[in-house]
This record gives C-alpha cells, structure tokens and sequence, in this order.
C-alpha cells in the first residue's frame, strides 16, 4: 500500500486533536468522522455503519465505490487528468455533447467551470452580456445559490431570515446588485395576511410582488433573475408550475433573462434529466454542478440557443475548468444512469418512500408536512401541526439521533434554525433501502418524540 495511503488508513481516533488544531472550516452541520463508503453506505472512524440520506451534499447520485464508475476513472487518470482549460480535449467535447443531448431542446451551448457561486456567476455574465444595458438581479426569499461575493447578495444566509444576519451579511456592500421577492412557501407563507391554504392566491401574490418590484422597486432595467426551480437548501419548497410559469411569462413581457439554479435539481433526482423537463417550462440560462461529476468536482452552464453565448475573451476561466476525471465521471454516471434506468427507480423508490412518509404523517403530532419529488425529500417537523410551529430543535434531535440508529439525514430551512429534514439519498437507492430508511426515521421519530409511526 502506498505509504500516503497507508498513513490515512491507520488515522486513529486519538490522532485528531493534534491535526484538527490546523484546520478552518467555514459553515457545514458538523456531522460524524467519515472514513470510507460502498454503495449508499458509509463507514466512521470507530466502523460503524450508516446508510446517507445526503448523498454528501446531493452530490453522489452512483453512491460510494461504484466499480464501473471507479473502472472508468481509473483508466482515464493513466490517460489524463488535468489539461487547462485554453486546450482543445476530447472528453469535454463528448460531455458538452451529451449534456445537450439530455437537456431540452434549445439549451445546447455548455461553458465548463468549478464551484457552484462562480458557475452562478458565469451565467450572470452571459445574462450581462445579453443585456448590457440592465444592471439589477433579482433573487427568491428562501434561495441559495452559494457564497462567492456576488452569490452571498442572492442566497437567504445573508439575510434576516435566520434571527440574525450571519453567512456574509458583513460582505453586503460588494453585493449590492440583487433585489429579493417573495417566493411561493405555501407551508409557511411569507405574506402575514393571507389564506395558508389557498396556494393560487399565495402564487398570484407573489407573481404580483415580483412584477411590481421589477416596475417600481428598480432602479434602471433588470438584468436577469436568478432563482432554483426547487428551494432545496431553503427546506425542499415545491413551486407549482403555475407559478413557474408566471414567473416565465413575466421574464418575457420585460425582457429578463431567467436563469435557473439547477445545481440541486438536475441530472435525475427528480426523476427527469431536470426540472425543466419535469415541468415544462425552459429557462433561458441553467447552472449545473453537484451531482454532475457523481462526486467529483465539476460546474457548467448550459444556454439557450437565444442567447449570445461567452466569448473566448478571458471573462470565465478557471484553471481547473477543464478537469478530465470529473468529465468521465460525469460521462460515465450519465451512460449508467440511462442503461440503468436510474431515473425510473428515483420515481419509484422515491414514491414509495413518500407514501411510506405519509402513511407515518397520519399518526404523527409533528411531521408537518412532506414535501417530495422523486429523491428530492423534505419533511417540516412542527411543534403542533394547527399553528405549524417549527421544531427546530426537534429536527435537530431527529438528526443527531439518526448517528446512534445508522442513518445519515440532510437538514435545511431558513427561519431561526432548521426545522425540515431531508432524505436525499443516492439515486440508486433500492425499494429495500428505501425501507430501511423509513424504519431507521420511524425508530428515530420514536426516540426523540416517543410517537410510534
Ligand atoms: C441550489 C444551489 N446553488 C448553489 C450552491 C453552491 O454550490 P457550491 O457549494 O458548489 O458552491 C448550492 C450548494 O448547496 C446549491 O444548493
């Protein structure tokens, strides 16, 4: 065994105070000391094993050790890993191919990039670009797009909405650009005064809201709105399609360029390629990342054929835009994923374990709400279902409880804590995994609330 290797691989426990002395982490909910995965479970320093209902960060829809995946990887690191990106290479071009072949129809030009805030900000500069005259963005209440400068202007963590402001607040005055409005949380509306069961009113408000913002809230012309079709980080919020497409038809009565933050949503955990083709609506910009490499690094724009695309001029580049590994990753994730017919398994598991969640819903006093589409799941934990209190420190404890029963839950939300759990596993999740997810949070729930779902 390689001596680096071997050095990882005999860490000790005890080991940890004298390196962890060392290190800066910057935000993330501290979780267990992970050493090793295979398939959707995972393994700590002490052994113990877990099944990941986070697919760390949403991002390895193949789960851990796929042998194909490892295989192809293995191979082309012989080959190439790392070439800049100024060079002509091959597997970006079957990549940049293969992702037009399964996005819809007009979105057929891909810029390679890495990280999520400086792939969002791609896209902005060709929203800029196409409309050079326009200088303000609009963002959703609840939305995260990640912490670069620019994005921290457009992400919920720089607000109030958490009690205070934290997650770069402090940066605000490079920021400046983003102007925020309502976004369609039916569970937990924003608007004090109205019907919280009457999700079309809840939609026309905001679609109202949104328009009056862009003819009397900005100064000078919107450039573009940025806006994830699925809140994820903001707590799995669901927008109907009605909503979806106001904002649509908005975009094009004023002539702003919609850019949708599919970083969360695309390449299956809906059961399609992307949310645009679950709902049937395209946007004019999508942003890519997370899952695109199954786990290894990797960002992208994709544009619509409407658009000018960036130019060669030294606007986007990254020294790692251009990584082999990640390319194949993705190439081979995606050949996987259709002879597999991953994305039918993601609406079947997903839907039983829906069911499964809804069944528990009905004997529950504090599973709020579930809110699901395929393996995109949330459930809002409450204090009482009638006033629909978080349980902040409920989910909390239901998360921290999942560690002793060897499960690994996602949490989200943007109020003063996190009240919505999230169960987000790897796309090749069977139905009896899916099982033993809802035994693993039925035991849990039972622990933490003593409620026997
Ligand atoms: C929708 C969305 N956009 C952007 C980001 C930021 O991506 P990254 O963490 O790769 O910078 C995230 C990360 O959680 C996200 O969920």
């Amino acid at each position: 065994m390689d001596p680096v290797i071997k050095k990882i691989v005999e860490f000790k426990k005890e080991d940890i105070p004298e390196y962890e002395k060392h290190l800066m982490l910057g935000g993330g909910t501290p979780g267990v000391n992970l050493v090793r995965g295979e398939n959707v479970y995972v393994y700590d320093l002490d052994g113990k094993k877990y099944i990941d209902c986070t697919s760390q960060s949403w991002a390895l829809h193949l789960g851990y050790a796929h042998p194909e995946l490892n295989q192809a990887i293995k191979e082309q690191i012989d080959i190439s890993h790392h070439f800049h990106t100024g060079f002509y290479t091959v597997p970006r071009y079957l990549l940049a191919k293969k992702i037009a072949e399964i996005f819809p129809e007009k979105m057929n030009r891909v810029l390679f990039t890495i990280g999520g805030g400086a792939t969002i900000e791609a896209a902005l500069k060709v929203a800029i670009l196409n409309r050079p005259k326009a200088h303000n963005f609009i963002s959703l209440y609840g939305g995260y797009h990640g912490t670069s400068f620019m994005t921290t202007g457009a992400s919920h963590t720089g607000t109030m909405a958490s009690g205070s402001y934290h997650g770069g607040a402090d940066l605000a005055h490079f920021i400046q650009n983003f102007i925020r409005v309502p976004a369609p949380y039916y569970y937990r509306p924003y608007f004090e005064t109205c019907d919280i069961d009457d999700r079309d009113e809840i939609d026309r408000r905001c679609l109202e809201a949104l328009e009056m913002q862009i003819k009397y809230g900005s100064t000078g012309p919107v450039c573009a709105l940025l806006m994830e079709p699925l809140q994820a980080s903001g707590g799995q919020v669901i927008f109907s399609k009605k909503y979806l497409q106001g904002v649509r038809d908005i975009c094009n009565k004023h002539n702003i360029i919609l850019i949708w933050d599919c970083i969360q949503t695309a390449f299956g955990r809906m059961g399609t390629w992307c949310a645009a083709e679950y709902y049937g609506i395209t946007p004019d910009i999508m942003v890519l990342g997370k899952s695109m490499g199954a786990g290894y690094p990797i960002n992208a724009i994709v544009i619509n054929d409407c658009l000018e695309g960036i130019k060669m001029n030294g606007i986007d580049l990254h020294t790692f835009g251009n990584n082999q590994v990640s390319q194949v990753a993705s190439l081979k994730m995606i050949d996987i994923m259709q002879r597999d017919n991953i994305l039918d398994n993601v609406k079947k598991v997903g839907g039983f374990i829906k069911d499964g969640l809804l069944e528990m819903q009905k004997k529950s006093a504090h599973i709020g709400e579930v809110r699901a589409i395929g393996f995109h799941i949330g459930i809002d934990l409450v204090k009482d279902r009638q006033t629909r209190e978080p349980d902040y420190s409920g989910c909390s404890a239901v998360r921290d409880g999942g560690f002793n029963n060897g499960i690994i839950f996602g949490v989200g939300g943007t109020g003063q804590g996190k009240s919505v759990l999230k169960i987000k596993p790897p796309l090749i999740t069977t139905k009896e995994q899916g099982a033993e997810i809802l035994e693993k949070f039925a035991k849990t729930m039972q622990d933490v609330y003593g409620e026997k779902l």
